[in-house]
């Protein structure tokens, strides 16, 4: 058993932030799986506090939807407006276990409202952020960092320790700069390098895509956490096959194409309960669970044709 803050943790495996992937019934099949902490996409603080204020049930259908089952839950916020991180604190306090902030997203418009990676070009300019959301929550406030901007400014250990001294409970390092965006490799000397000189739990992240290479990073950053992102699109089973990897010292057979298959009409029960229900975002799922299976293109160009959820669901039947 880990823990961030008071907040039990089963095992060391964390679903990472992904805007447009996370829906509910995704982080739900991941649990299932084995995921242990389950992070909600980023929530603008913005947009969070607008549509409470102004609709608090369509932001509790939308923006908050987390579920009682998904717990131990980290809710993540992006800003940089101190007046509506506070406010978004406050608010989402009601409804996770952890509040993460994001200090590592490399998108255009976001940096444009100096918020995301940011502040990783400008540490300095974090405190106001960090005050905010420490004076509003109860909560293990958390944060994901790059490891810096670009590789001639590469501060992660810097950043990393400031964020212990500011009273964080641990910090999430997706070993890419923010110029590197998604490409290259992750750096993983770095996040060793943070573990050894902080004494908050460290959450690895970057290019886990196999259970071996979760396993590689725990093996050769010691981090308490494993963060998996892309892997676990279309593929639940990661969690799965790390966590028997984990406990057994070897792998398990990967999963055939009945149990892709059995895993999406799970996924697609969970999505039948969820609030939001829009069948591009069901169908967009279908795609990424049949990447991995033969004849994966002429699967996709199929699934992209259903134009309803009944057409795709006997497509997906009859794989
Ligand atoms: C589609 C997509 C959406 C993402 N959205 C977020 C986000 O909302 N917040 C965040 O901190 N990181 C976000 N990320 C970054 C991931 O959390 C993670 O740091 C990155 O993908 C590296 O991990 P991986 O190699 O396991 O994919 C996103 C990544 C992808 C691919």
């Amino acid at each position: 058993m880990k823990k961030i803050g008071k907040v039990n943790i089963e095992n060391p495996l964390v679903l990472a932030p992904m805007a447009a992937i996370n829906c509910p019934a995704f982080r739900l099949l991941c649990k299932q799986h084995g995921a242990a902490l389950i992070y909600s996409p980023m929530i603008h603080c913005n947009s969070l506090v607008n549509l409470y204020n102004s609709d608090k049930e369509k932001c509790l259908n939308t923006l908050i939807d987390f579920e009682e089952t998904e717990k131990p839950f980290t809710a993540q916020i992006v800003g940089s407006d101190p007046k509506y991180l506070g406010e978004a604190a406050n608010i989402l306090s009601e409804y996770a276990d952890i509040l993460d902030i994001n200090f590592g997203c490399p998108d255009g418009d976001i940096l444009a409202t100096k918020a995301g990676a940011f502040f990783v070009k400008h540490p300095e300019q974090m405190d106001k952020v960090l005050n905010t959301v420490l004076d509003n929550t109860n909560l293990p406030v958390t944060a994901k960092i790059r490891t810096g901007w670009d590789e001639k400014s590469i501060n992660a250990l810097e950043v990393s320790k400031k964020l212990e001294d500011f009273g964080l409970s641990a910090i999430a390092i997706h070993g890419r700069t923010r110029k590197q965006g998604y490409s290259g490799k992750a750096n993983w000397d770095i996040i060793k390098e943070v573990k050894e000189k902080v004494n908050i739990p460290v959450i690895g992240n970057g290019d886990i895509f196999k259970p071996g290479s979760a396993k590689a990073m725990i093996d050769q950053t010691n981090c308490d956490f494993v963060m998996i992102g892309r892997a676990a699109i279309g593929n639940p089973f990661i969690f799965s096959r790390t966590k028997y990897l984990l406990k057994h010292g070897n792998n398990c057979p990967e999963p055939t194409k009945e149990d892709v298959i059995k895993s999406f009409f799970d996924f697609v029960e969970l999505f039948n309960k969820q609030k939001r229900h829009k069948f591009t975002e069901l169908r967009d799922h279908a795609m990424w669970f049949v990447k991995g299976l033969e004849k994966a293109k002429s699967l996709k160009n199929n699934i992209i044709k259903q134009k309803d959820e009944e057409s795709l669901l006997k497509f997906m039947r009859s794989i």
